[in-house]
This record gives C-alpha cells, sequence and structure tokens, in this order.
C-alpha cells in the first residue's frame, strides 16, 4: 500500500523503529570509499551512505542532468525491490523522502516508479515462496513524503497500469472471453458514469459481424464485444471512441504459428487490456469527457469448427475478405468493432490499440509503439501525450500505393498478402477499409511495446499516454 504524506512527523505509527528511511539524493563525486555498509553487494550501483538506523541514503545519480525520465522511473522500480531487501521482520513500513535538493519534477519520475515497483505478478508461485517473501523481506506499506498534487491522477493511472498488466499476465486459459468481461465489469464496479454491456455471437451473427465470428469459431468460450461506456459530459458531445484488440490466445489457427512464435501469445489481449486500463484512469479521476470503448474478444484456436485459409469472410459493413491465413486475425476482429463503434456511437475521434504484427519489431523495434494517423491534428495531440508521459510513439504512413497489395482476385481484400514486407502498414491499410474517411482516426500497433521479450512480463505502456491524451483532449 503506498500512501502520500507531507510530513513524517504526522504519522505516529512511523516514530517506531519499524520503519526504514530512505532519503534520494544526487551525491555528486562520490567515491566507493565513502560508501558504507553495503550489506549486499548487488546494489553497489546505488551506493548506500550512512546506513545508521534503519536509514538508508541512495545515490540516485552523480550527474543527474545525465539521467532521462525513463532512467529516474526505473531507479523509482528498483528502489522498492532495495527497500524490500533491507526490510526486515521487524520492519514493515517504508519511508521514501526526497533530498531538498532534487527537483519535484526528478522525485515525481521517481514515484511513478516506486508505484510502478510495488507491483508484482507472483499469484502463481507457491504458496511456499510467496511466505517467504513475506516473512523475511516484505514491506507492508510504503510512505512517500511529497507535496505533490498529482496524487489521485497517479494513483489512477496506476492502478490502471496493474489491471492491465494483471490482465495480459495471466495464463490464457484462465483469461478467456469471458473471463476479461468479468474482470472488467469487477475493475469499473464502484465506478461512476460507467455501463458496460456485452453482445455476444448470437446478436453478432445478426449484425453480420463475419470477421469476430469466424476467428472465434473453435473457441469453447464465447467471442463478444465488450462495450464500456463513460459518460460524464454534455450528452449531445460525441465520444471518443476506443477499440482494443483482445485475442485472449493466438495459436495461429490452422495456419499454425510455430512452438516458439506462439510461446507468449497470451500477450495478444493488449490492446484491450491497455484501452480498458487507460478508461479506468479516466473514469477513477471522473474526467469531463464521454468515452466508449469496444472491446472484440475471442480466442483464435484450432478445433474442426475453425475457420479456414481460403475461407471466405463478410465483415459487418459488407466486405469481403478472402481468407489468406487465419494468422492474421487480429484484422478481422478489429475491423468489425471499428465499423461497429462507429455506427453505434459516431464517435469524433477514434484511436485503436493492437499487438497486430510481429513485423513492427522489425520496423521501430521492441520499445516503440506504431502510430498511424489519417489526422495531422489527432496525431500531434497523441505525440504530446507521448512526450508528457514518455511513452514512445513512431508514426508509419498509410502509403496509398501499398494499397493495391492487399486487393484480392475472389473477394474485395486478402488478410495477409503474400510476399509484402511492410506488414505494419498492410495491417494499417487493412483496418483503413473500416473506418469512415472523415473520421479523425489513429492505430497503434504494440505487438512489443506492450510485453517484455526479456522478462516475459507485460509492461503497461501505453496506458498512461492513452489517460493523457484524453484528459487533455479538446
Ligand atoms: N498476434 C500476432 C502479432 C504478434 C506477433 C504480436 C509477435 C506480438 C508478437 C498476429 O496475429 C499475427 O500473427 N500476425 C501475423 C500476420 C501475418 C500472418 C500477415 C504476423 O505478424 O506474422
Ligand atoms: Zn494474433
Ligand atoms: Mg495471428
Amino acid at each position: 500500500m503506498i500512501t502520500y504524506i507531507s510530513k513524517i512527523s504526522d504519522t505516529t505509527e512511523l516514530h517506531d523503529s519499524n520503519t526504514l528511511f530512505i532519503t534520494l539524493a544526487e551525491f555528486k563525486n562520490s567515491s566507493i570509499s565513502e560508501v558504507q555498509n553495503t550489506k549486499d553487494t548487488k546494489i553497489s550501483e546505488f551506493p548506500v551512505f550512512t546506513r545508521s538506523k534503519n536509514i538508508l541514503y541512495i545515490n540516485i545519480a552523480e550527474d543527474i542532468s545525465k539521467i532521462d525520465t525513463l532512467d529516474l522511473r526505473a531507479k523509482g522500480e528498483k528502489f522498492v525491490k532495495i527497500a524490500q531487501k533491507y526490510c526486515t521482520k521487524n520492519i514493515k513500513n517504508c519511508v521514501f523522502t526526497a533530498d531538498e535538493t532534487l527537483s519535484e519534477n526528478i522525485f515525481s519520475a521517481v514515484i511513478d516508479g516506486i508505484h510502478l515497483g510495488e507491483y508484482e505478478f507472483n499469484q502463481y508461485k507457491s504458496k511456499k515462496s510467496s511466505e517467504k517473501i513475506e516473512e523475511n523481506n516484505h514491506i507492508k506499506n510504503i510512505y512517500i513524503v511529497t507535496n505533490s498534487l498529482k496524487k489521485a491522477e497517479r494513483e489512477a493511472w496506476t492502478t490502471g497500469v496493474k489491471f492491465t498488466k494483471d490482465m495480459i499476465n495471466t495464463p490464457p486459459s484462465i483469461a478467456i472471453p469471458s473471463y476479461i468481461e468479468a474482470q472488467t465489469r469487477e475493475l469499473f464496479s464502484n465506478i461512476k458514469n460507467v455501463k458496460i454491456t456485452s453482445i455476444l455471437e448470437n446478436e453478432l451473427e445478426t449484425l453480420g459481424a463475419g470477421g469476430i465470428l469466424s476467428v472465434g469459431q473453435a473457441s469453447p468460450d464465447q467471442s463478444r464485444f465488450l462495450i464500456v461506456e463513460y459518460k460524464n459530459a454534455d450528452s449531445t458531445k460525441k465520444p471518443i471512441g476506443l477499440v482494443g484488440k483482445g485475442v485472449t490466445y493466438d495459436t495461429g489457427g490452422l495456419s499454425l504459428k510455430p512452438s516458439n512464435a506462439m510461446t507468449g501469445m497470451k500477450k495478444d489481449m493488449g490492446g484491450a487490456a491497455t484501452i480498458l486500463g487507460g478508461l479506468y484512469a479516466c473514469a477513477q479521476t471522473e474526467i469531463k469527457e464521454n468515452i466508449v470503448a469496444v472491446i472484440p474478444l475471442a480466442e483464435n484456436l484450432i478445433s474442426e469448427k475453425a475457420y479456414k485459409p481460403d475461407d471466405i469472410v463478410t465483415m459487418m459493413n459488407g466486405k469481403t475478405v478472402e481468407i489468406t491465413n487465419t494468422d492474421a486475425e487480429g484484422r478481422l476482429l478489429l475491423g468489425d468493432a471499428l465499423v461497429y463503434i462507429e455506427k453505434i456511437f459516431e464517435p469524433r475521434v477514434l484511436i485503436d490499440m493492437a499487438t497486430l504484427t510481429g513485423a513492427c519489431a522489425y520496423a521501430i523495434g521492441e520499445d516503440i509503439s506504431a502510430v498511424f494517423s489519417n489526422n495531422e491534428d489527432l496525431y500531434t495531440q497523441l505525440e504530446i501525450s507521448s512526450n508528457n508521459t514518455n511513452e514512445p510513439i513512431w508514426r508509419l504512413p498509410l502509403y496509398t500505393r501499398y494499397e493495391k497489395k492487399i486487393e484480392s482476385n475472389i473477394a474485395d481484400i486478402v488478410n495477409a498478402a503474400t510476399g509484402f514486407k511492410a506488414g505494419t502498414i498492410q495491417a494499417a491499410l487493412f483496418l483503413k477499409h473500416f473506418v469512415k474517411t472523415d473520421t479523425p482516426w489513429s492505430h497503434f500497433d504494440i505487438a512489443y511495446s506492450s510485453f517484455n521479450s526479456k522478462t516475459n512480463f507485460a509492461t503497461g505502456q501505453n496506458v498512461r499516454l492513452l489517460f493523457d491524451f484524453m484528459k487533455n483532449i479538446k
């Protein structure tokens, strides 16, 4: 639990010896001989000064001007781990303070990290090991001494991030479409101005949503649109529309993925999870907006019912798609969701997020989200939010001369063109068929930015960007 306090003296339970005080400071030109009592040599990258009576001074940097916000945030995450190491059975409280020479901005980035560092996905560790953590070094309460006014906001988006991460990290036989729906209902259960509905297969058939129905055909759990409406502005104000890819497991379907490429595909609902986390932050802080999210949820599995390469699928707007590869499934359910959200809610701006293409990493690497937009103002606003939150994006083109690459001989378009290298652009051009030309729209490919392939855990990236964008949009 993280609590903000403005003065240590206000909080009586911190007056006993059960408290570890950590003060972050910039120690210029420190020499290693000054470092005392580095009980655990692993933390020597953060020299510890004068450790006396549960007080740690942590050197945040020898030259703060040389580290950026992302580094500071990462340090904040590590400080929680360091604190955990120093917390013994008797020490349950930890207080983070900043040396007065540290600027509020710098401490703020570290606090972000402290919030994020508190997150652990350990419910699948056997009892024995979690009990061990509990006994040896587990901080019960983290206190941050700050006058930051951003507390409510920070709590909102970090809670959103935690939800997003939990959804992505949860094993795929648990996190099936019905589970994502249930967890979402639970997340929003105490939040004002929110209405949640879902559209199951019967109704999807009536709507003619052939894309999502085809993808989910082999799954015993029903495919669905999960719809979250947040209304906290004049009812005449057209909403912000959000769509997030929710393929709760992507085997590739009959165009089966090789084993090494299939592992990790529980993350294929990362777009859905990110949209829900960002929307949660908005609703929790009661921003003055109308927002609607349509989350298509389905599992891309194999069985005798699975959709097949060579099938022709009719999408909700009547366009026909020749299935050349059942592994290019995300665009099918997104296409239907984009058509649906425009038809029913007439959003004034539309954002979709999806773990859409493996090619994305070849284009721009693993840290950056690829962003497409048919509208300059919209992209500019997203770029501002990217800068505000330090969550990197890079724009790729909706290059019209590539559009003919996805034409089909037998249907309107194919879902995957062969021998075409720009896979990320191709997928975006596919989606463009399902968005009205005059709707300002942006597509985020977060195939890699949403999941850390080294740790194999979700990053939570783009929740905060989305929150910042919706908070500031005109
Ligand atoms: N879920 C994948 C995209 C993906 C790949 C996300 C790697 C994260 C990491 C998507 O459904 C997919 O399989 N796309 C194919 C498209 C291809 C068949 C045109 C791909 O990227 O290979
Ligand atoms: Zn997929
Ligand atoms: Mg696929």
